[in-house]
This record gives structure tokens, sequence and C-alpha cells, in this order.
């Protein structure tokens, strides 16, 4: 679904990804996990075709996102994702129901009545019916969170991106949003990407993991793997050591 192949990215003198490969597979969920600033970020902005590589090349259901030459092709090839962003970008000015109608109306071009009903649906099957008329800053986080989640998965993408999807959250909220994620995807059998830096937490919505650092992937398997992972790194980052490889500034 989406394929990473040897993908550097700099900012000036700062080498961010050095040679980064990953692979999404068909209805498999991927976290990309590593310390706080060794482009996790970066690497998502790159899949969406927000920001171009130096080298290597990205492909979003076989369609090479940074070989598009305009905004429209982009937009067609990143239309089977949807996005879950780290602060949940709500449109401030929107209520509940119009940030979920949002996408239908203005990609889709929806006749009125089919748009809300898809909403109607969305809102029920994510327990926000009682929301639907507020507006994002009379929300918590957490339901800021599922209406950015309806928002995105009205439109069935087939890949999900989340960047992430606790951030911003105390503990509680945390586990429902991947409990959220994980209801969700037995439902709409998205195939996903999750960037977080929360360990073991986002263990329970991955199949597979990838530590990056220092600009590479150094390990990568099930969570299983990555927990006996002899590596240093893996080892200090799973225990949140402060002494070891990884030097926390
Ligand atoms: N647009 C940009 N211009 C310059 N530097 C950037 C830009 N975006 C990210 N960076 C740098 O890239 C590094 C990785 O950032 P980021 O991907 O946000 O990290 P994280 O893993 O915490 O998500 C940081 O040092 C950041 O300052
Ligand atoms: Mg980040």
């Amino acid at each position: 679904m989406i394929s990473v192949e040897g993908v550097h990215k700099s900012f000036g003198r700062q080498i961010v990804l050095d040679g980064v490969s990953l692979q999404v597979q068909p209805h498999e969920i991927l976290a990309v996990v590593g310390p706080s600033g060794v482009g996790k970020s970066v690497l998502l902005k790159l899949i969406m075709g927000i920001l171009q590589p130096d080298r290597g090349c990205i492909t979003i259901k076989g369609e090479s996102i940074c070989e598009a030459c305009s905004e429209g092709r982009r937009n067609k090839i990143r239309a089977c994702c949807g996005v879950l962003f780290q602060s949940a970008a709500l449109f401030d000015s929107l209520t509940v129901f119009d940030n979920i109608a949002f996408p239908l109306r203005e990609e889709k071009h929806l006749p009125r009545d089919e748009v809300n009903q898809r909403v109607l649906d969305m809102l029920e099957a994510l327990s926000l019916k009682k929301y639907a008329f507020r507006y994002p800053e009379q929300l918590s986080m957490g339901i800021r969170k599922r209406v950015g989640m309806a928002r995105a998965l009205v439109r069935e993408p087939e890949i999900f991106l989340f960047d992430e999807p606790n951030t911003g959250l105390d503990p509680m909220d945390g586990q429902e949003v991947y409990e959220l994620i994980n209801d969700c995807r037995k439902k709409w059998k998205f195939a996903g990407l999750v960037i977080s830096h929360e360990i073991p937490e986002v263990f329970q919505v991955s199949d597979r993991v990838a530590m990056l650092w220092n600009g590479k992937v150094v390990e990568e398997g099930p969570p299983a793997q990555l927990i006996k992972s002899t590596n240093p790194i893996v080892q200090q980052f799973l225990k949140g050591k402060t002494d070891g490889p990884i030097r926390i500034q």
C-alpha cells in the first residue's frame, strides 16, 4: 500500500533521513517509533507529498507521490489516504457535523441528502451524536480526536495515517484513542501507519514496528521482536533510560 525506498532528506546541513526503506502491506498497521526529533513527522509529510525527498522513492498504491508533477496529481494519489494529525486539525468555525461533512462536500461533491446520511452514520458509529452541533473549542482533546477520526473515515480511506495519535491526551483518553483505532480498523479494514514515541502503548495497534534512529531504521519486526531486541539503542528507547547510545537533549 505504501512503499518507501531509500529515502534521504536533509534540511541545510542537518541530515534527518539517511536511507529509510519501509513497506505497509494491505490490512497491516505499521508503527514508526523513535525519540522526539528523529524525523517521524518528516517521514509522514514525505509520504503525503507535503515535502519532497532529496533521494529515494515513495509510492502509494504503486503511484509515485514524489514524481507527481502537480498538486492536482498528488491529491489524486493521496485520495485513498485518511490522516489524523497530531492536533486533530479541525476547522474551528465549523460544528462537528460540518467538520465531518466537509470532505464529502468539498472533495466528493455529493448530494446533500447523501452527505447528511453519511455524516449521521458516522456520528452514530463513533458515538458523537450528542456533540453534532458543538464547535471544536467546546470539546475535550479526546473528543476532538474522535471527530478528526470521523472526518477522515467518512471518506472511507484504504490507508490511515496517524501522527502521534495520543499526544495532548491524558492516559485515559490516550488509551481510548488506541481502542478507537482498533475498533475502527475492524469495521473499516484500513491499512495504516502510526507515528509515535509512545511505547509500549502503540504496540497494541501495530502488527509491525520500525524504530528510527539517526536517520535510519535500526530495527523492524513484530512488537514482540522489538521487545526482545538486543540492540542497545532499541533497549534504551524501550526502557526509557537516560544513559546509553541515545543522547537525551
Ligand atoms: N521544514 C523544516 N525545515 C527545517 N527543519 C525541519 C523541518 N521539518 C523538520 N525539521 C527538522 O527535522 C528534524 C525532525 O523533525 P520531526 O520529523 O518533526 O521529528 P519527530 O520525530 O519528533 O516527529 C528536527 O530536527 C526538525 O527541526
Ligand atoms: Mg512529530
